[in-house]
């Protein structure tokens, strides 16, 4: 791992970076960022990988100005609004992601929303543009410990499962943004953080209090929102019923090979790193074909694969057993 100055070179050596599909930990005005390119599926399963996050939580992407920004998502009048006052600056908004929305789905949890946010720091902003592409970045700590403030606090959290950090010296804010969800008529926020909600109200009226914190881990069935297929899904399956579709890992046996009228392998070497990569867009793919079901195989549950598995779990439990507004988002 290496700590490098926030100089015009390193910046540029850090996007060259992560063009190559690298993590950098960069920092914003909130607190340091664990960074991918928002549009390459693998590179953003790498952050998983880093963090040693359980499950899936969409991830915001980070923008350098309005024009990126609604390249990926659609903007409405309220949005605009206070990206107009706010932006640059510690304010995320979910929005729903636009037509051609070049982020990966893994980036977004498989959601049709998307986590917009242009932070407030020439460093972020700079190596934003250089790459040309969002930058998905959850905060640069390992799952479950402090956000970072400082370079030396992402070193000591995840070591080298970052191979870069720019060093931007202390965040100026210290928490992390606030999150507000404007796909709803009545504005929520999801998360109170670096920007008051007086200051959003001030401009576009009420706004609703989520009934639990987006962030609050310790219950992951209580996640705010997730991806489910339409089509039921099932899991471990060893064996193909009428009409399922398959979607397999590694080898798959001869016999359900046979059976299989359609199939996806989310990684035909076992991979769990390529089959994060591709769990969402394959859940998606399969449930457009009108097949009567999925039949999942097994994913082994170590590194990665408690966060697949923590995802199929989901994808398989059916509407009563989901959170409020669970399903579909
Ligand atoms: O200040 C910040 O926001 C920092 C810096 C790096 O920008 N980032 C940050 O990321 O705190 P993270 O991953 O720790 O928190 C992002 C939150 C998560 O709670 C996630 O559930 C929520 O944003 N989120 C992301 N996409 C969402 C979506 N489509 N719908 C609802 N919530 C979403
Ligand atoms: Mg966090």
């Amino acid at each position: 791992m290496e700590i490098l100055s926030q100089s015009k070179s390193n910046i540029i050596r850090a996007a060259t970076f992560m063009k190559e599909g690298g993590l950098v930990a960069f920092p914003t005005e909130t607190i340091y960022g664990l960074g991918a390119d928002a549009c390459n599926e693998h590179a953003v399963a790498s952050i998983y990988i880093a963090k040693g996050r359980p499950s899936f939580n969409p991830l915001i992407s980070h923008v350098d100005g309005l024009p990126m920004a609604e390249e990926i998502a659609r903007f409405d009048d309220r949005a605009s609004t206070l990206a107009a006052a706010f932006w640059p600056g510690p304010l995320t908004f979910v929005l729903r992601r636009s037509q051609n929305c070049p982020v990966s789905w893994l980036a977004c949890a498989g959601l049709e929303t998307i986590a917009v946010r242009c932070p407030k720091h020439a460093t972020a902003l700079a190596l934003i543009s250089s790459l040309g592409h969002p930058i998905a970045a959850p905060s640069a700590n390992r799952s479950g410990s402090i956000s970072p403030t400082l370079a030396t606090h992402v070193a000591e959290s995840l070591g080298d499962a970052v191979p870069l950090i720019l060093d931007g010296g202390a965040s100026q804010v210290g928490l992390e943004s606030t999150i507000i969800d404007l796909t709803t008529d009545t504005p929520t926020l999801l998360r109170p953080g670096g920007l008051s909600r007086e200051n959003i109200e001030a401009l576009i009226g009420a706004i609703a209090l989520s009934g639990h914190a987006p962030d609050a881990p310790k219950s992951p069935g209580q996640l705010l929102r997730h991806y489910a297929p339409d089509t039921p899904l099932r899991l471990n399956a060893a064996a193909l019923g009428p009409g399922e579709a398959l979607l397999a890992f590694g080898p798959i046996p001869e016999d359900m090979k046979n059976a299989a009228a359609i199939s996806l392998n989310l990684s035909e070497s076992g991979d769990l790193h390529e089959a994060a990569a591709n769990l969402f867009s394959m859940m998606r793919q399969l449930d457009r074909m009108g097949c009567a079901g999925i039949a999942a195989m097994p994913v082994p549950a170590h590194g990665l694969g408690m966060a697949i598995n923590d995802r199929l779990r989901r994808a398989a439990c059916r509407d009563s057993m989901l959170a409020p507004g669970g399903k579909k988002g």
